[in-house]
């Protein structure tokens, strides 16, 4: 555990703590290889990985590379591997690490562009792949779209933990299978698969289905489940993948067929009572 000292800030007398950073350093335009780079940092709690190379870049090294936006938890795009786990760098707190090195490399599973930054469109193509958005069989229905489908309290609860990912990729890098196999659709594909085939507003199952039935979609999946270990939003995507190849099985074996979507929400609810302390919905803005 680093020594903790005083400093000044502001006025007042704040502890810190001194960590070396080793940081994955790969510049593309040079082509010489990857290597590491190191900078001292005193920092004090509450200071997240990705605060630290906040600071790292303005302070040390501005050349430093990496990928972020919201800063609390939600865009996903702060992916790294940090002491060999991938983890969100905004969500992980430096003094939660063990010892006084921190480790960061950019995720496995990906191409490197620069430094921590990789390239995750392999996954955005996955996840495209699925088809991760209602479908209907009338496809002009969605085109002149005349109001909202229904959905039943019991369908979102069923779906509703599958809904929470943020495409941060953290899954598919530490996925063994996807190690293995490039084409392999990954967990977080393969979860939202899930997630849209179960929606019952939703008529593309047997679409979906086909998509994810073959070698390098859900069967390819032994279930080692360190996908669901790193999900930071408690997705689980392991869970998702066994319950969409019970699905596949169901279809296949024409025990499920596909169902019609679920129908337009009624303009007025029936017997409806509003309670008195909600608010008007504002006008349509759209
Ligand atoms: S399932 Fe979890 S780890 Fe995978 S992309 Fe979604 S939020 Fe990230
Ligand atoms: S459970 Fe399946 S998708 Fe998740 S890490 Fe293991 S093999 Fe990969
Ligand atoms: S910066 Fe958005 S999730 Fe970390």
């Amino acid at each position: 555990m680093p020594e903790e000292k005083k400093k000044e800030r502001a006025g007042e007398k704040v502890e810190t703590r001194t960590y070396t950073f080793q940081v994955f350093r790969f510049d593309p335009d040079k082509g010489d290889g990857s290597s590491h780079r190191e900078y001292k940092l005193d920092v004090a709690r509450g200071t997240t990985v990705l605060d630290a190379l906040i600071r790292i870049k303005e302070e040390q090294d501005n050349t430093l590379s990496f990928r972020y936006s919201c800063r609390m938890g939600v865009c996903g795009s702060c992916g790294m591997f940090v002491n060999g786990l991938p983890v969100l760098g905004c969500q992980t707190q430096v003094y939660d690490l063990d010892g006084d090195v921190v480790e960061v490399k950019p995720l496995p599973n990906y191409d490197v562009m620069r430094d921590i930054a990789c390239d995750q469109m392999s996954m955005f193509e996955k996840h495209k792949s699925v088809k991760p958005y209602i479908l209907r069989k009338d496809t002009k229905e969605l085109d002149n779209a005349r109001g909202e489908y229904t959905q039943t309290p019991e369908n979102l609860d069923w779906i509703y933990q599958f809904t929470y990912c943020i495409k941060c990729g953290l899954c598919l890098s530490a996925c063994p299978t996807a190690a293995s196999d490039s084409e392999f659709a990954g967990p977080q594909a393969l979860a939202q698969a899930y997630r849209y085939i179960k929606d019952m507003r939703d008529e593309g199952a047997k679409e979906r289905v086909d998509i994810v039935d073959n070698s390098h979609g859900c069967w390819r999946c032994h279930f080692a489940s360190s996908c669901s270990q790193v999900c930071p939003k408690g997705v689980d995507p392991a869970l998702a993948i066994q319950l969409l190849k019970r699905e596949v099985i169901l279809h296949r074996l024409w025990l499920r067929r596909q169902g019609k979507g679920s129908e337009l929400m009624p303009k007025k609810i029936k017997d409806a009572k509003r309670k008195e302390d909600v608010p008007d919905a504002p006008e349509k803005t759209v």
